[in-house]
């Protein structure tokens, strides 16, 4: 009797959910139905397109690598009906920044000249000058992590900037969450947290005149495979990655096809409705409101309660003179 067809998903991940264990053939094919012979040759042909799995006799199969970032698979699995957010995506193997090359081709494509449409996004499987908020860099070793540039234009004022950070955010931190059972939270503004260490983080950089935005490009950086050799040591002590939090490496690219479905989610509802929602969803999703927090802004140190986010996404921290700070930007420390 022929055995059914087993997908390459499922055989993935049943091997990941049993860690770095090893997972016997009879119960891979017994949880899937089909023969031993089929669950072999099915684990042959996953080797063949890029996943590294021991084989034992006596102990089964070990999935110990999963391959590259592909993006005819991330292509592919977008091309299913029409979109904004990636309808057009851009591959570089190395490059300095996918910020620096989104607003080069976004600031062609406003002065008139040839461009890009709208949603493109740029992709790269390494970056040698990333960059992080407030002048950081940010670490961007090559084969580890998704690095990723979009380019949006919505014509809102430059004062919504920061909406569309928060935004991006939320779609990040829903996207992790659908695929994982890390418990991702977002640290004001758009810090992507395990507890306290940080797991992502997003930069937006907008051209804007004084009531118009006329392009934002929104990057992100998630730290899908990132392993403690890969960071400095400043770095070392405060970063996390999918991999160390679930003891098994992860997929680049089912990550990079979730984070831009829900931000194609999540910006349609920004246009379509406007602000709320997103600053609603932001607050389920936030581990920074109600806590005691540290802010540094520059030279200055502020220590207080956060206690909501107004309508432009700031921070609004109380004091212990009870007055209440508004926080356009800075770095927070959570307390207790
Ligand atoms: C932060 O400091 O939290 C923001 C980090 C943003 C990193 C991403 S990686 C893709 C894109 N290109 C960059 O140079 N930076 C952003």
């Amino acid at each position: 009797m022929m055995s059914p067809k087993i997908k390459n998903e499922a055989v993935v991940d049943l091997l990941q959910k049993k860690k770095s264990a090893f997972v016997s053939g009879t119960e891979i094919a017994g949880a899937l139905g089909v023969s031993r012979a089929a669950v072999w040759k099915k684990i042959n042909r996953l080797k063949k397109s890029g996943y590294t799995i021991e084989a034992s006799r006596a102990k089964g199969y070990r999935l110990t690598e999963v391959p590259g970032l592909s993006i005819e698979e991330i292509r592919n699995a977008l091309s299913g009906r029409p979109r904004i957010i990636g309808g057009e995506i851009i591959f570089y193997d190395t490059v300095s920044s996918t910020n620096t090359i989104a607003a080069e081709l976004a600031g062609k494509a406003s002065s008139g000249g040839e461009g890009c449409t709208e949603g493109t996004v740029i992709i790269a499987d390494g970056q040698t000058g990333g960059r992080g908020r407030r002048g950081r860099a940010w670490v961007s070793p090559p084969g580890k992590n998704v690095y990723m540039s979009i380019i949006v234009t919505p014509g809102v004022p430059p004062v919504q900037a920061a909406v569309l950070t928060l935004m991006t955010a939320v779609a990040c931190a829903s996207a992790i969450r659908r695929l994982s059972p890390v418990p991702v939270s977002i640290k004001w503004p758009n810090d992507l947290m395990v507890s306290d260490r940080k797991l992502g983080g997003i930069l937006t950089e907008i051209k804007a005149d004084m009531d118009r935005i006329s392009y934002a490009v929104i990057g992100i950086g998630v730290n899908i495979n990132l392993e403690v050799d890969d960071a400095p040591d400043d770095i070392r002590s405060i970063a996390t990655s999918l991999k160390y939090e679930t003891g098994r490496p992860q997929s680049r690219t089912k990550y990079a096809i979730e984070i831009l479905d829900e931000m194609e989610k999540w910006y349609g509802i920004f246009m379509k409705e406007g602000k709320r929602p997103v600053l609603e969803e932001w607050l389920r999703l936030t581990s920074t409101i109600g806590k005691t927090v540290n802010v540094t802004i520059g030279d200055t140190l502020l220590t207080g309660t956060a206690e909501k986010i107004n309508d432009e996404g700031m921070l609004m921290l109380r004091l212990s003179d009870n007055s209440l700070k508004v926080i356009s930007s800075g770095d927070v420390t959570v307390l207790r």
